[in-house]
């Protein structure tokens, strides 16, 4: 079947971009139509390296021929002006995570988005990822039986260098947080992708590494909507850096998710596919998952994100991450910041 490749953009043309730029090169669904970012001469250099266009005025950027899509790669606290610009422009957009770092711009990019009729999706590439595929499948089969826990640690590391490589790094302005909201929100997005919506969150933050002003660690109890509970525990002063893990148990199952890979995969009642899915889920990728340095990690989980905007554009095909899934994890984060803040409970639900 033919497909008519769209046209994407990125903004923002800095680390993350390059993997956007590798994800659109390399899909069946799109090509790199234009790059844009403040700092001209970046944008410029990047364009050479990947084959496209830099475009300096940003107007003149979202009036390029063909553009129909557009990335947001710039650091957090920035996406919402980009993405309403975009959303005024016609174009449909592909936002970094988190969707920005309040509820309010979040908000106003939804609205925005809607009123403009163009798709807004969230990346959160871990989604993609076939291990939990493979355990939401069997969460909506009934196969845990009753959910009992939920839980996730991503022990990570960072260095200094990492901090002091972009002036928003762990500050609260720009990148809205530390370990939880930047490298913890990918773990966060997955507890509410299998876990579901939550009720009830305690949690304290620390910093117990960096010379930063926001938290190197958080640790939260859930309670979720649907009766299970679980705990997360993220950080980015565990040297070298460990695997994220996420554990789910039911009455009648239980799987756990180690970085690609499921370490564990065992129900009451085993079925004739099991075997095949513990032997295709046990092989991990040659990188980190980004557990010990920031850009460890390969483009596939971008690519699912490009090639299923861009079937959404031309096909309708449901959106795997829309701005109202990637507002949860925000929402669930802010919680986190309050519940240590005032060292009580938030109650979401
Ligand atoms: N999905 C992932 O695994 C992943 C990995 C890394 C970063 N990220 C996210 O991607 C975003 C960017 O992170 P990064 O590490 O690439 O940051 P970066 O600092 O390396 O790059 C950001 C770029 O945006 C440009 N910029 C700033 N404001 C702009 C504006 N208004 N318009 C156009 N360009 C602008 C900067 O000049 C810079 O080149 C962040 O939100 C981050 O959380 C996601």
């Amino acid at each position: 079947m033919s497909f008519e490749k769209v046209g994407f953009g990125i903004i923002g043309t800095g680390a993350v971009a390059a993997v956007h730029a590798q994800a659109i090169t390399g899909s069946d669904y799109a090509f790199l139509a234009a790059v844009y970012d403040v700092v001209p001469e970046r944008a410029q250099e990047f364009a050479k390296k990947h084959g496209t266009v830099a475009v300096a005025d940003f107007d003149a950027f979202l009036k390029t021929p063909g553009l129909e899509a557009v990335t947001v790669a710039t650091p957090s606290g920035f996406h919402h002006d980009p993405v309403v610009a975009a959303a005024k422009a016609g174009k449909h957009i592909l936002c970094e995570k988190p969707l920005d770092i309040t509820l309010d711009k979040i908000d106003d990019m939804i609205r925005v988005a809607d009123e403009n009729k163009v798709l807004l999706a969230a990346v959160f590439q871990s989604r993609f990822k076939k291990a939990v595929a493979a355990i939401r499948k069997a969460l909506d089969e009934g196969r845990f039986g009753k959910l009992v826990s939920v839980s996730a640690k991503q022990l990570w590391f960072r260095d200094e260098s990492y901090y002091k490589s972009a002036s928003w790094r762990g500050t609260w302005a720009v990148d809205g947080g530390g370990a939880l909201m930047n490298q913890g929100s990918h773990t966060v997005d997955l507890l509410l992708y299998l876990g579901g919506e939550v009720k009830k969150i305690s949690a304290h933050t620390s910093n117990i590494l960096h010379k930063i002003e926001v938290e190197d660690s958080a640790f939260a109890q859930i309670d979720y909507v649907c009766g299970a509970s679980g705990t997360l525990e993220v950080s980015t002063a565990c040297k070298p850096g460990y695997p994220v893990t996420i554990e789910v148990t039911g009455t009648a199952g239980s799987a756990i998710l180690k970085a690609d890979t499921l370490a564990r995969w065992t129900f009451v009642e085993e079925r004739s596919e099991d075997e095949q899915i513990r032997r295709e889920c046990a092989e991990g990728a040659a990188h980190s998952g980004g557990a010990g340095a920031a850009m460890d990690f390969d483009c596939h989980g971008h690519r699912a994100h490009v090639d299923n905007l861009a079937r959404a554009i031309r096909n309708g095909e449901k959106l795997m991450l829309s701005g109202r899934d990637g507002r949860l994890a925000v929402e669930f984060i802010q919680a986190v910041y309050e519940s240590s803040r005032t060292g009580l409970p938030v109650i979401l639900r």
